[in-house]
């Protein structure tokens, strides 16, 4: 709820607490008992509503201890402190915190363009909670066996822990008024669907109607008294026809001291059956008391585009024959109370019977560039169409001026079509405002696969067929049993119906977040976000240049998303993996070149471009692939879960199920800097069961030959590039975080490391027999005697491999396993040598291999490592002179394709893939940091 009521300043210092003289940490010495790092508002702007935020912090290893920290925040210009929310996420191996999350409240008036976080330590300060600072929070938080209430100062929301409302009322502190109840999630589903329009006649559609059954509810808090999260956890249950409970779902609710929003983080997994279970609704639908309330004096506000708004009182008394008076008329469009009945002019007032009310309002956008909107006046009359427009930001609005209301808004809205909005029963004494995931106004959501097989039986057709299409297919392999999706959602309680520049200020906070972010020099200094990137470098105008190449590239993207299309309730957020320049689209149906589904590590790429320049658009544009690619891509239960799928037409469709898309650093980036998001969190977490698949799932079956199958418990060959990064980085993150496997997770990680580091060669072995029961690794089934082999993939270092290598090696220091750094710094070095160099090291060369320009950032690892600047040359060589990367010369524009060529105008840029933007970001930012000083002596480009 909004309302004029001060801040409560219950939230400011009370205490003697001073703010240390701002050091920064970085300059500060070791021995300084505190010091002070600026966050600021992600983007150009701060942001005029704030409703809460949580971020994450970067620390150097060995200054804080859990124990011995305190944190406290205050604006950057000075000022009390506010109160704090702290925990730690991540952990050095020491023990000191490496990373930690913060929660402040939501802030009257956000004007503060930064704030400075201080750390202090030998304050003797020895809670659990670790909240040092002498400012508290208001949150409320009681626990009952029933429910559970959470009372941030301007709503208390209660959630039952029990039946089928997720939320069972918000009530606004200052008015005391209940202005949303019985909140519910809502799926509809239809058992098949018909081929065609004539077929409709013939073909029997059972349908199905559920709504949330809550099976766990848990509630966390930090005793800051800043922000409660409650995950409710359960499935939808059928209310009506003849169906399983199924969709599973966890939703979390984020409150925060002093606001009057809660953050909804909606996840589901997908446990159906794509032939028979059709989603065709998915939603979140609250009632909205509304007794009591005169029809005029009831508001509906349906969002338009860029925080436009329909403005409709469900009794309109505006544009009618007879005229109320403009007080009136002018009060009713405000959404204010209209003046007493007795002053309007009765010509008006005693003919308000004749007024049609709109009952109900629906509006759907089903494609990322239209919406539609109808209302009626009830069920069983027609519906009148409402001019729509393109893209709506979602942000509905229904209340009455006396008795409050409810706004509920889902993010990137227009984005994530086909989404809705619905009002119902808004003339009776409850109404309902339903927000749509998915939209029941769009045709089913269809997720079987898009060929029949076409015949590939044997896997020696399937390795056939992908000679032509690229597609690795095999039966079966094609389903969506275990993905999932997560959607945000945003809900604003009222005391009475807001201004329409409030309910805009709204749409703008849930679409774009405000997020507060460290600057980047700070978290470079920390090492904490690992030590191969650097700040962007213009030192010189080779290095200008590569900077200018990546700002292309990152642009070239934002654009295609644009213009290519590339929304959608699963897409949004995936890019297209190959061009196909002749008929000027990325090829969305050609096997394994559609949907790029993580493929050489575009999230690497981006979140290290976010670290190094702040920017906001990297910002959105990485943490949209992060929601993406970390749900859709993936499989989150079953027999392969931990897995995900290589890039195709379908994000499932595939039949390669690999580690190294599910790939935990992907996310691990976000994750830290967001505070440790908890769907991430869990996502994480679900990667440590990633290698029990090995043992139902043989990543090499169609190319075996020696008739090996799997067994589940029994060792078994993983590849030591993309398989085992996969395990280590999920394993290291565990150990970090302190989870409740880490102990498991660091002694795999251990036992594995000693594993390749006992290898004859190492790296240059590419695989091992991994044994799941006691975590150790030893030398690959071909070479049990561990006599050597030679057996170098182009695949196994660009999903990751160096980064989780990077990481670890720092984060083990002086600990890491005897011969691993050597190793690794052997495959650094050997990838991209000479034939020769090869095989005099390891008595034979690798073969012909690709990928050079990626690879050259692992040339430039070596180089660095050993102060060698021939080397760091080498690695400016290779990065420039390949055959499957980008050159110098490219043209470096795209081209603009229109007319009869293409669907719509849009920009080309058909020497690109994205395999090559992936691997040639990460290349450049490596290269840049490790041997930016070579790059300007080399004689290259
Ligand atoms: C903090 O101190 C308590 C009490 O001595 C101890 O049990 C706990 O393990 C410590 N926590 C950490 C993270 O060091
Ligand atoms: C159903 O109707 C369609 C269209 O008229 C027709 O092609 C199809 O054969 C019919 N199927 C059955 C089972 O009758
Ligand atoms: C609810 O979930 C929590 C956390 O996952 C778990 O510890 C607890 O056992 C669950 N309770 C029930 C009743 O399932
Ligand atoms: C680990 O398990 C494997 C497979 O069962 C076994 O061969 C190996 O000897 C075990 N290693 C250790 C150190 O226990
Ligand atoms: C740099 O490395 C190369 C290749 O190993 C070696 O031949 C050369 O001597 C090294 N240079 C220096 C200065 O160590």
């Amino acid at each position: 709820m909004r309302s004029s009521t001060p801040l409560l300043l219950g939230a400011l210092a009370q205490g003697a607490f001073s703010l240390p003289g701002t050091s920064s940490a970085s300059g500060g010495n070791s021995s300084s008992s505190s010091s002070s790092v600026g966050v600021h508002w992600l983007g150009d702007n701060t942001p005029s509503y704030t409703s809460g935020a949580t971020f994450g912090l970067p620390w150097p290893e060995g200054k804080y201890f859990y124990n011995s920290t305190s944190f406290s925040i205050a604006a950057a210009s000075g000022g009390d402190t506010i109160a704090l929310d702290s925990w730690v996420t991540g952990y050095w191996r020491d023990g000191s915190i490496k990373w930690t999350g913060h929660a402040i409240p939501a802030l009257e008036s956000a004007a503060e363009g930064g704030y400075t976080v201080s750390a202090r330590r030998g304050h003797g300060h020895n809670n659990n909670n670790n909240h040092g600072g002498s400012s508290k929070g208001g949150l409320k938080v009681q626990e009952s066996r029933g429910e559970v209430r959470v009372d941030t100062g301007k709503i208390s929301v209660s959630f039952p822990k029990s039946g089928s409302a997720l939320v069972k009322s918000i009530t606004t502190k200052s008015g005391g008024k209940v202005v949303g109840a019985n909140g519910k999630l809502v799926l509809h589903t239809q058992s098949a669907v018909a081929e065609d329009v004539a077929s409709r006649a013939n073909t029997t559609i059972d349908y199905s109607n559920f709504e949330s059954k809550i099976s766990n509810v848990t509630v966390t808090q930090a005793d800051g008294g800043v922000r409660a999260l409650v995950t409710v956890r359960g499935t939808h249950a059928p209310v009506s026809g003849d169906h399983d409970a199924w969709l599973q779902f966890v939703v979390r609710f984020y409150l925060y001291a002093d606001s009057d929003a809660v953050r909804i983080v909606h996840s589901v997994v997908f446990d159906g059956d794509a032939s028979s279970d059709f989603i065709t609704g998915l939603g979140i639908r609250f009632s909205v008391p509304l007794a009591g309330e005169e029809l005029y004096n009831r508001h509906v506000r349906i969002p338009g585009e860029e925080g436009g708004f329909l403005h409709d009182a469900v009794r309109g008394i505006t544009g009618l024959r007879r005229d109320p008076g403009e007080e009136v008329r002018l009060a009713q469009v405000a959404g204010q109370v209209l003046p007493n009945i007795s002053t309007w002019d009765t010509r008006v007032s005693s003919r308000l019977h004749w007024i049609p009310a709109w009952n109900d309002y629906k509006l759907a956008q089903l494609s990322p560039d239209g919406f539609t909107i109808h209302k009626r006046t009830q069920a069983g009359q027609g519906w009148i169409t409402i001019p729509g427009g393109k893209r709506s930001h979602g942000l509905t609005y229904l209340g009455g001026a006396t008795k409050g209301g409810l706004a509920v808004g889902l993010r990137d809205f227009w984005k994530k079509y086909p989404t809705g909005v619905e009002i119902a029963n808004a003339a009776g004494d409850e109404g309902q405002l339903t927000v749509w995931l998915y939209s029941p106004e769009a045709g089913p959501l269809d997720l079987r696969p898009f060929h029949d097989g076409m015949g590939e039986d044997t896997y020696e057709e399937q390795l056939d067929a992908l000679e032509i299409t690229y597609e690795d297919y095999e039966p079966g392999f094609n389903t969506p049993y275990g993905i999932a999706r997560t959607n945000e959602v945003y809900l604003y309680a009222f005391d009475a119906t807001p201004d329409s520049d409030e309910l805009a200020t709204l749409s703008a906070n849930t679409n774009e977040p405000p997020v507060l972010v460290p600057e980047p020099a700070y978290i470079r200094e920390t090492k904490a976000a690992g030590t191969y990137w650097n700040l962007p470098d213009t030192s010189n105008e080779k290095a200008a240049t590569l900077e200018s190449h990546l700002d292309f590239l990152v642009q070239f993207y934002e654009g295609q998303v644009e213009t290519r299309k590339w929304y959608g309730f699963l897409d949004y957020g995936d890019y297209m993996h190959t061009y196909d320049p002749d008929r000027h689209i990325w090829r969305y149906d050609v096997g394994g070149y559609a949907w790029d589904n993580s493929e050489l590590s575009p999230d690497l790429f981006l979140w290290q471009y976010f670290l190094r320049t702040g920017r906001e658009d990297v910002y959105r544009l990485a943490e949209a692939l992060t929601r993406h690619t970390g749900e859709v891509d993936v499989y989150h239960i079953g027999d392969w879960k931990g897995l995900g799928t290589r890039h195709g037409v379908q994000h499932y469709a595939d039949s390669a199920k690999q580690v190294r898309i599910t790939q935990p650093q992907y996310r691990k980036y976000f994750f830290y800097l967001s505070g440790g998001d908890e769907r991430v969190g869990e996502l994480l977490t679900e990667a440590l069961d990633t290698d029990k698949t090995y043992g139902v799932l043989d990543p090499q079956r169609k190319v075996r030959t020696d008739g090996w199958t799997p067994t589940p418990g029994q060792p078994t060959a993983i590849s030591l590039g993309t398989d085992w990064a996969g395990l280590a980085a999920g394993w290291l993150l565990e150990w970090e975080r302190r989870g409740s496997r880490w102990q498991e997770a660091r002694h795999k990680l251990t036992q594995t490391a000693r594993g390749i580091a006992a290898l004859k060669n190492g790296f240059v072995t590419g695989s091992g027999l991994y044994a799941i029961t006691n975590g150790t690794l030893g030398p690959p089934p071909e070479d049990p005697n561990n006599e050597g082999i030679v057996s170098v993939s182009h695949l196994s270092a660009v999903f990751g491999l160096p980064e989780v290598l990077s990481d670890l090696l720092e984060y083990w220091g002086t600990d890491a396993p005897a011969g691993l750094e050597s190793v690794w710094l052997d495959y650094t070095y050997y990838y991209s040598a000479s034939k020769a160099e090869q095989a005099a090291r390891y008595g034979s060369n690798f073969g012909s291999l690709n990928l050079i320009q990626g690879h050259s950032r692992l040339t430039a690892y070596w180089a660095h490592h050993e102060g060698n600047s021939t080397v760091g040359e080498r690695a400016w060589y290779e990065f420039f002179n390949n055959d499957d990367g980008f050159l110098a010369d490219e043209p470096w524009v795209a081209e603009v394709v229109n007319g009869s060529a293409v669907l719509i105008e849009t920009e080309e840029a058909t020497w690109i893939s994205s395999n090559e933007m992936a691997q040639y970001g990460l290349a450049a930012i490596q290269n840049l940091a490790l041997v930016g000083e070579e790059l300007e002596t080399s004689p290259y480009p």
